[in-house]
């Protein structure tokens, strides 16, 4: 019997992450599911044992070196990974110097520390099997800078960059990666942040967690290009941010984006 292929999902047990796992065992997956919330990934787990898919519940706080070493052992115990999804994240209200620094670090560490951990991570598996994958859900906020929203910008630009570097290494090794930019979507997300989601964007930015990640997976298993960008309406938002002046740029951000 061909052995399923399996996937790391970190942030699986809401919103985005939630879906990726439940399209991912669909389509024949296992799965290790990466979260603080170790009920609910419980809970996904059997949901995903529906599908026939073999899901293990991994509890890491991916802000922390322990939940990191957690994650990672998971991996190693599992000897093989075809697809890491890096997918883990969450945003702040408020200006940079308003807002806790321990909150802004916290930020630093789950978009960055621990992409770049994983990745690494994850890797020392692929390479020797010149096969798999690494998605990172990034942001189309990493094609701007924002009043209100300094870190979030720069961490999402940051995993943006990192992929498109890291594909010009593996590309040739038969290693796909993915920097996936969704704009508003419909998760737990502006929630968590006590964000008005009426009020933060009007309907037609909004698209559902369910057509993110299938555009998101489709691109992979297609061989399309490193960035994902769901929706004509953000790519469209996405070329103009990238060609419209500097100084125009900066008026609206802080026009739209400065509470205090
Ligand atoms: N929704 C949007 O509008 C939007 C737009 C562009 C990009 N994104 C990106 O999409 C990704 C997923 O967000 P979402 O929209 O699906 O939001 P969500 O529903 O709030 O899900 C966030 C996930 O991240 C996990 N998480 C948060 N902090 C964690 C930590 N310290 N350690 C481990 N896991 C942690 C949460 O699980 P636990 O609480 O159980 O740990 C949850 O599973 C994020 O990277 C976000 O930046 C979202």
């Amino acid at each position: 019997m061909t052995q399923r292929p399996l996937a790391l999902v970190t942030g699986a047990s809401s919103g985005i992450g939630a879906v990726f796992s439940r399209k991912l065992a669909e389509r024949g997956y296992d799965l290790l599911l990466v979260a603080r919330d170790g009920e609910r990934l419980a809970t996904l787990a059997s949901e995903l044992a529906t599908f026939g898919a073999g899901a293990t519940a991994v509890s890491a706080d991916l802000t922390t070196d322990e939940g990191l070493a957690i994650a990672e052992h998971a991996m190693r115990a599992a000897g093989r990974l075809d697809l890491l999804v890096n997918n883990a994240g969450f945003g702040t209200t408020g200006s940079f110097a308003a807002t806790p620094l321990a909150q802004q670090d916290a930020m630093l560490r789950l978009h960055v520390t621990a992409v770049n951990r994983l990745t690494h991570a994850a890797l020392q598996l692929m390479k020797p099997v010149r096969r798999g994958g690494i998605i990172t859900v990034s942001s189309v906020a990493s094609f701007v800078n924002s009043a209100g929203n300094v870190n979030y910008c720069a961490t999402k630009a940051w995993q943006r960059s990192f992929s498109e570097g890291l594909s010009l290494e593996l590309e040739p090794l038969g290693i796909r990666v993915q920097a996936l930019c969704p704009g508003f979507t419909h998760t737990e997300f502006h929630q968590r942040m006590a964000f008005d989601q009426k009020k933060s964007a009007p309907p037609w930015m909004w698209l559902d967690a369910a057509t993110v990640v299938e555009t998101s997976l489709r691109q992979y298993e297609n061989g399309g290009p490193v960035i994902c960008i769901p929706g004509a309406q953000y790519r469209i938002l996405v070329f103009l941010a990238r060609h419209i002046p500097l100084w125009i740029k900066r008026r609206l951000s802080q026009r739209v984006y400065t509470r205090e």
